[in-house]
């Protein structure tokens, strides 16, 4: 039976993807930077299949999570599998078959693991199948993701990825080793889906000069990481997701997906910085969750603030190299 499974992880954005050019294929309207989550990801396994048709089933296995994916969800990958065969000339059909190694209940985006997974493994097979010059250029690949889902193209790097308009790249950045601890706050689906929140934001006053203050982020922030300065890094990860916010409260219709909860934790990370002058780098994508990243040295903090949030949250915990998901 000709099969193959591949996995890729997904990624946290500091510099966000948030806005894009209409009709472009998810092209963005700025620059994003990310850091890749090696243990958050989705394996997508493909087979072969006699059918008139391919065909999308939750990957059941012992150690995943079965995708819970909506009908509009599940054509949406289809769709991008089937723009993937055209691409390749491949007519053939499969049998999609795709999982988490993380809870699906917890409200962690997963589309852009999901996406990277299903052009990497189509990439696999296809190149097997009707090998193409350009099938196994990483550029290109993530060129090919990008427009199924415009985040997941910077999944097919490690650990750092730039992505300022056709394709993600990587790029060489000093901490490649953070620890991530993710607080859940809200674990129910999110009512604003990020693609319609691309959309809204572009309605709101403050979208104006936007892309200015993205890219000058985006440089500073380089910048910072380059030498080393984890204290203004902190500090322009911080404001880049409060203007992200602030975008979605004066869009129109105006939304948000802060609840008290990311309120509470946020205040308590800006105590707890206020008091050491030290700690994580803090950021929120388009859901009430709150991400954190540690530096390795930062181990103990890690668990420290790990212990305080799971008072009165679920908390995932991903430590840098070799990760236990606890
Ligand atoms: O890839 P999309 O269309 O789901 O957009 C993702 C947007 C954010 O997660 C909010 C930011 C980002 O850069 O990942």
């Amino acid at each position: 039976m000709n099969t193959i499974t591949v996995s890729a992880p997904s990624n946290i954005a500091l510099i966000k993807y948030m806005g894009k050019i209409e009709g472009s294929g998810n092209k963005p309207t700025n620059g994003s930077l990310s850091y890749t989550l090696e243990n958050l990801r989705t394996f997508v396994r493909l087979t072969e299949i006699s059918g008139d048709q391919d065909q999308w089933k939750p990957f059941v296995r012992e150690d995943l999570t079965p995708l819970d994916l909506s009908e509009k969800g599940q054509q949406r990958f289809l769709k991008h599998f089937s723009f993937l065969k055209d691409k390749w000339g491949v007519q053939k059909n499969f049998l999609i078959e795709s999982a988490n190694n993380f809870p699906s209940d917890c409200g962690l985006a997963s589309s852009a693991s999901s996406f990277a997974a299903l052009t990497l493994a189509a990439a696999e097979m296809f190149q097997k199948l009707n090998p193409q010059e350009w099938g196994t250029d990483k550029k290109y690949l993530s060129e090919l993701s990008r427009q199924g889902s415009g985040s997941s193209c910077r999944s097919l790097y490690t650990p750092w990825a730039l992505w300022q308009h056709e394709y993600a790249e990587p790029m060489a950045l000093p901490f490649e080793n953070l620890h991530h601890l993710v607080v859940i706050v809200e674990d129910s689906k999110k009512e604003v889906s990020s693609s319609e929140a691309h959309k809204l934001v572009t309605t709101s006053p403050r979208f104006e000069g936007r892309v200015e203050r993205a890219e000058m982020r985006l440089r500073d922030l380089t910048t910072a990481l380059r030498f080393d300065d984890w204290h203004i890094a902190r500090q322009i990860v911080w404001d880049e997701f409060i203007d992200m916010h602030r975008l979605f409260e004066t869009s129109t219709p105006s939304f948000t997906y802060m609840t008290d909860g990311s309120r509470k934790v946020l205040d308590e990370c800006q105590k707890l910085w206020n008091k050491w002058q030290d700690g994580p780098l803090v950021t929120m994508d388009a859901g009430a969750n709150v991400h954190l990243l540690f530096r390795n040295e930062q181990l103990k903090s890690f668990s420290d603030y790990r212990e305080l949030f799971m008072k009165d949250f679920k908390v995932l915990a991903f430590e840098g190299i070799k990760g236990n998901v606890h």
